[in-house]
């Protein structure tokens, strides 16, 4: 049993495929420009990666999980396994990227600080990820499940979610301006339902109880049929939404 969130990309990209297609709304606020460099941070197995190229940018990613590196590199991209929280960059891009990402870099002031450093003066910050409030049905009920199984809570919620006036205090504490920031509520559809979703997205959690997992599984999508599955049972997640701009000064 391992508490680390490992990545298949295989299965990332069959279960949570959606994650780059709501992310291209995100891509009209970074307006990537022909020459520019820019670097995807968190860019996962490239599909959003491949549109910023599509504009004739110069684009680098960057990821922790070797398998979607592996991934990227197949399909043409310039990526690289790199802790966001290290980032050794040094005035090189007009812009940094991320989509569905920073949450999951739970040291926000290390990684801001990497992406002010890697930033040539006046670049900009425009990112996407879940805000204060996301997935709030979904881990109170892993939450409630590991109090019934006598679990590790701390294993069903280990990421960073910030409120708005949170993350922009972050950003202009570390000498951005923010340009515009927003959260809003994001119900999305999960095409291969929530007991997929959970596998990709929060597996340590469930592995913790060994041969009972199955038996975790089905208590939280029962504790979560009412609010999240429709008559037809669809599964929708909760997400939250937090989307900034911001320009380094
Ligand atoms: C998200 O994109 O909001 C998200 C992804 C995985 C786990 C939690 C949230």
């Amino acid at each position: 049993m391992t508490a680390k969130q490992t990545w298949d990309s295989h299965s990332y990209q069959r279960d949570t495929g959606f994650v780059a297609k709501y992310g291209e709304d995100v891509l009209s606020w970074l307006k990537p420009q022909s020459g520019e460099r820019i670097l995807d941070l968190g860019c996962g197995d490239g599909v959003l990666t491949k549109q910023i190229m599509s504009s004739d940018a110069l684009v680098v990613g960057v990821d922790a999980s070797e398998s979607f590196v592996i991934s990227a590199r197949a399909s043409g991209i310039n990526a690289h396994v790199v802790d966001a929280h290290a980032l050794e960059f040094d005035s090189e891009f007009d812009a940094v990227f991320s989509n569905a990402a920073l949450h999951w870099m739970l040291e926000p002031e290390k990684v801001v600080e990497g992406v002010k450093r890697a930033l040539k003066p006046g670049g900009r910050f425009v990112a996407e990820f879940g805000g204060f409030g996301n997935v709030a049905a979904v881990t109170t009920a892993m939450k409630a499940v590991g109090v019934q199984m006598d679990g590790d809570l701390s294993l069903a919620s280990p990421w960073f979610f910030p409120t708005v006036n949170q993350y922009a205090g972050i950003l202009t504490d570390h000498g951005f301006r923010v340009d515009d920031i927003t959260s809003f509520y994001r119900p999305t559809v999960l095409p291969n339902g929530m007991r997929s979703w959970l596998q990709v997205m929060r597996a340590p959690f469930f592995e913790q109880y060994g041969t009972r997992a199955d038996e975790a599984y089905e208590k939280v999508e029962a504790a979560l049929i009412p609010t999240l599955c429709d008559n037809n049972g669809q599964w929708i997640a909760d997400y939250v939404r937090l989307r900034f701009a911001a320009r380094l000064m």
